[in-house]
């Protein structure tokens, strides 16, 4: 299935049947709309002015195409803004107001500016919640995006006074639980609470951490309500969000996902090779500066599949250059088709492409659309022609995507503990995770994200690179598992009110691998010691602990002497940070004692699997030959894949 987003708002209504005819004739099914026509919506305070709306499904529907509104939440109107200033938030760093005039200017903890928001989806939600070309629904817009999850608005922080008392019952067990006696810091009673920002020097962890928490639960409050005022009126319609990372959203992105039928994403491969490459050196990147790098587009699929254990959606797919990250570059031909079928490969139901159309105005006006502002096609258009016919003719969304025999825990909190308190500016959560990510991928495995509900015995093998919090129940549940478990460094080293726990780290993790942490040290990254693993050096980099192994099995060492991998019975820890090629060697070895099977993939190659189909991605600018594939029966491409190409075959076998 495919789709596209589009603006009737933006265009002369005489555009519209001729837009709505070529997005059929292209072999779209999809349309979204709407969600940032608040002002056009209601252009004064209880004035409605939805017949355009309606002319405009009605267009749409006509054509063939199914609608689908966004909540037009994200941008609340100058009239409405005016009327209710504290609707916007306050910056954390400079403690300002955020003002008017782009988009995403709402404070979560204003409980008018959730009325508000209520108001305008109920309304929409009453009109269109039965209409026939209405399918669905997409709350608000990228929740959080342009860092908007933490705001020190007076209403945030009368919102966070009111939501410590709930979680500490009395001041005095706040003081004791965020360590206040230390520079004094104590509170004599609730309503004296600040915000953990604008002191001096860094505030205290676990008041950080608490602030985190509160903000990540003022965000699903406020879009959980939106969800149930939609439910009310659209009770045959899907309610989809279109998320951004989990890491970017600063939010439990799977409490956010409750409530709704399924996920969606929002995949811009080029802006986030660019963003996340940025540190790099050209000859690293010019490698994927226009195809993206092979496995950060899939990371975020592969999450986004996650939040709710079902096929997603990709709302938005980058069409050509973007306008917002550092540089952006023209994808190399082919690669929007080679996104689309990745994106099916990793359990896209759908695919919607932003924008239809170039805007000529206001601050996208230099982000490609599939049309350019003057109608005709860009240049990427035919791809998608190509890749809507090949997804029909191979069936693709007939095959259902089966869970991986590996999983990677996913967890908000651990983000938030390393941008709190990192040790080395080098150690990022994120990053980490991305990094063992890579490395399974590129040993030719499926990987699952999942959080700590989810049934363990579903793996075979679990990873999770770095949770400094593990909550009790995880715990037992680790502890009754009978699967293969790796830790990553600096699991286990904080209670649950970012304190040391007091039998060292890791804590209560000991209860499944009983050594100590007896001390830690972070050095620059270009400063690498020896990680001695087989009788092979790699490296161990930026963070190293020392370890009492107690009962443990030392695997690997830091520099032939101190302990650095470590086992007890199903459970490894791994004490450092280390190389890709560490990485890929060592989870390639435990595999094979796991009886997973693993296929290096050659350079910029990536495999993916999605029913009886598995996939070959070629990122690199070689022609690659798939020795993989010698069993199957190709439905696209055959054993030589080109650069930019992609090659599926069908295997015998379903799983
Ligand atoms: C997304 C956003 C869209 C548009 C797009 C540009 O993050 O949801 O509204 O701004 O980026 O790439």
């Amino acid at each position: 299935m495919f789709g596209v987003c589009y603006y009737p708002e933006h265009w002369s209504e005489n555009q519209w049947a001729s837009d709505a005819q070529r997005m059929v004739n292209l072999g779209l099914h999809y349309v979204r709309i709407g969600e940032f026509a608040w002002s056009r919506l209601e252009p004064e305070r209880d004035q409605y002015a939805f017949e355009w709306m309606d002319r405009a499904i009605d267009t749409l529907g006509a054509a063939g195409l199914k609608v689908i509104i966004g909540t037009p939440t994200a941008t609340p109107p100058k009239w409405l803004i005016d009327e209710h200033p504290e609707i916007l938030p306050n910056h954390p760093k400079t403690g300002r107001s955020r003002g008017f005039g782009s988009r995403r200017h709402y404070d979560f903890s204003s409980e008018i500016y959730l009325e508000e928001s209520l108001r305008i989806t109920r309304k929409l939600a009453q009109r269109y919640g039965r209409h026939p070309s209405v399918v669905g629904w997409q709350t608000d817009n990228e929740l959080c995006c342009h860092d908007t999850t933490l705001s020190v608005s007076p209403a945030a922080k009368r919102a966070f006074q009111g939501w410590c008392k709930q979680r500490y019952g009395s001041i005095h067990s706040l003081n004791e639980a965020w360590g206040n006696v230390f520079w004094s810091m104590e509170y004599p009673d609730f309503p004296s609470i600040e915000c953990p920002f604008g002191a001096v020097t860094e505030t205290s962890p676990a008041h950080q951490l608490a602030f985190r928490r509160f903000s990540s639960d003022q965000v699903v409050r406020y879009h959980s309500a939106m969800v149930a005022a939609l439910r009310e009126h659209a009770q045959d319609q899907f309610i989809t969000h279109n998320f951004i990372p989990m890491h970017e959203t600063r939010v439990d992105n799977h409490a956010l996902a409750a409530p709704l039928d399924f996920a969606s994403y929002d995949n811009y491969p080029l802006g986030r090779t660019d963003l996340i490459m940025a540190k790099c050196s050209a000859e690293e990147l010019i490698p994927y500066m226009r195809t993206g790098h092979p496995d950060y587009a899939t990371y975020y699929h592969d999450q986004t599949r996650g939040l709710l254990d079902r096929g997603f959606w990709i709302m938005e797919q980058q069409p050509g250059p973007v306008n917002w990250a550092n540089s952006n570059p023209r994808p190399l031909p082919g690669m929007i088709r080679f996104w689309t079928l990745e994106a099916f490969a990793h359990g896209a139901e759908c695919v919607s492409y932003f924008r239809w159309r170039q805007i000529p105005f206001a601050q996208e006006q230099m982000h490609a659309g599939l049309l350019r502002n003057d109608s005709s096609e860009s240049e990427y258009l035919p791809e998608i022609r190509q890749v809507v016919a090949e997804v029909q003719a191979m069936g693709l969304t007939k095959e259902q995507k089966t869970h991986s025999r590996i999983a990677i825990l996913n967890h908000a909190q651990s983000n938030w503990i390393s941008d709190i308190e990192r040790q080395s500016q080098f150690f990022e959560t994120d990053t980490i995770q991305r990094d063992y990510y890579c490395a399974l991928r590129q040993l030719g495995l499926d990987v699952d994200f999942i959080d700590e509900q989810t049934d363990f015995n579903r793996y075979a093998l679990i990873i999770a690179p770095s949770m400094p919090m593990l909550s009790k129940a995880l715990l037992d549940r680790i502890e009754k598992s009978s699967t293969t478990f790796v830790f990553g460094p600096r699991t286990g080293s904080k209670t649950n009110e970012f304190s040391l726990p007091h039998a060292l780290p890791p804590g209560e993790l000991q209860r499944v691998l009983p050594f100590r942490i007896l001390s830690t040290e972070t050095t620059r990254p270009d400063c690498p010691e020896h990680l001695v693993w087989k009788g092979n050096q790699y490296q161990s980099l930026v963070w190293r602990e020392f370890i009492d192994a107690g009962h443990c099995e030392t695997i690997a060492t830091m520099n032939g002497t101190h302990p650095a991998v470590l086992k007890y019975g199903q459970r490894i820890y791994i004490a450092t940070l280390t190389c890709s090629r560490f990485l890929v060697d060592f989870f390639e070895d435990l595999c094979q004692s796991l009886n997973l099977a693993t296929f290096r993939c050659p350079d910029g190659v990536r495999i993916a699997r999605r029913g009886g189909l598995t996939f070959a991605f070629n990122y690199s600018s070689q022609t690659q030959s798939l020795e993989i594939a010698r069993e199957g029966e190709f439905v696209l491409g055959g054993f030589e894949v080109a650069p930019q190409d992609v090659a599926v075959w069908r295997t015998a076998s379903k799983k």
